[in-house]
């Protein structure tokens, strides 16, 4: 039971959510431009019932975000959940990499607190800005006890994803997350929070190790009519492992899926995921995974599962069948 008022950690790395906008209506806007106190000096207004630390990061968009601002933020938020004076970190975030850093921490972290990101679709300023909202129901996320072993969280709307379910699924929509297999895992107001099941994470250790030396992993993109040049390619710069956005349930052009079993052979893992928006891809179903030495990417899409390849490379886990476990358990 907390007796004074929940203390979070705000980790700035930028976005829309601290973006600004030049005019009320028009389009156009940089994110990333509001310092971390400038967004929380327009917050303390809203009478949030949590004390507020700030700390800024980055402040960049997120189609900047990368393993230097990662590792800034991991030894940041591993210093907070061993700090007994905070009670949750929140993360401001861009939007359009957002999952892939929730979903890197919640490889590399330990569940045992609160860790919630918060972005905006809109600008501050813009007509219909929904920074401040999320970044309210975000806190109010952040200092629920009961979003302690949950793993990292993300708050968009009224929504609270997983990191292993939540995607971009729309470019400029305000609703523009979605979940899959679990669509949100509760509904919060800036002043009610609903979870729909209980935690199942809780006093759980970190899952792998932090990637010290992260590999090179690409996504292979398939298209109608496309040869295995680029397969040659993403090998000849040196990529440790490709990950297949592949036509339907992860398939591809004969002579790429051909190129790609070469690729497993000589020693580089090759995972199916799908350009499809969502759904599984399941093992030899369209594609003999047991004949190509291929890895079923399951329920994570392009991003996500080159961001667990990429972890599990780094932790030594190189064995199709390893890897295939992995992924199973997403
Ligand atoms: C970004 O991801 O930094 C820009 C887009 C956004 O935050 O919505």
């Amino acid at each position: 039971m907390i007796a004074r008022l929940p203390r979070l950690l705000v980790l700035g790395t930028g976005g829309t959510i601290a973006g600004s906008a030049q005019s009320a209506t028009g389009g156009s806007y940089a994110a990333g431009e509001l310092r971390l106190d400038q967004l929380l000096n327009d917050l303390s207004g809203l009478g949030l019932e949590a004390e507020l630390v700030a700390k800024p990061i980055a402040q960049i968009g997120s189609q900047d975000m990368g393993w230097d601002v990662w590792d800034v933020l991991h030894r940041e938020i591993l210093a907070a959940l061993n700090d007994s004076q905070m009670d949750g970190i929140l993360v401001t975030h861009g939007t359009d990499t957002a999952e892939e850093t929730a979903y890197l921490l919640d490889l590399t972290l330990p569940a045992d607190k609160p860790v919630v990101l918060v972005g905006a679709m809109r600008p501050a300023g813009a007509v219909g800005a929904d920074g401040m909202r999320n970044f309210a129901n975000a806190v109010r996320v952040a200092s629920d006890p009961d979003a302690c072993g949950r793993g990292p969280l993300l708050v968009m709307g009224d929504a609270v994803f997983a990191a292993k379910d939540v995607r971009k699924a729309a470019t400029s929509n305000i609703d523009a997350f979605k979940g899959y297999p679990r669509g949100p895992i509760a509904r919060v107001t800036p002043s009610t929070l609903d979870w729909f099941g209980g935690a199942t994470r809780v006093g759980e250790p970190a899952r792998y190790g932090w990637p010290e030396t992260p590999p090179r992993v690409a996504i292979l993109t398939a298209g109608a009519g496309m040869d295995a040049k680029p397969v040659e390619a993403l090998l000849g710069i040196g990529c440790k492992g490709i990950v297949l956005a592949g036509m339907g349930q992860g398939n591809a052009p004969g002579c790429v899926l051909d190129a790609l079993s070469e690729a497993v052979k000589s020693g580089v893992p090759v995972v199916r995921s799908a350009r499809v928006d969502e759904g599984l891809v399941d093992r030899n179903v369209e594609v003999d995974d047991d004949r190509y030495g291929f890895v079923a990417g399951r329920a994570l899409g392009p991003a996500k599962a080159r961001v667990l390849l990429m972890v599990l490379i780094a932790n030594g886990i190189t064995d199709a069948t390893a890897i295939q476990a992995a992924f199973d358990r997403g």
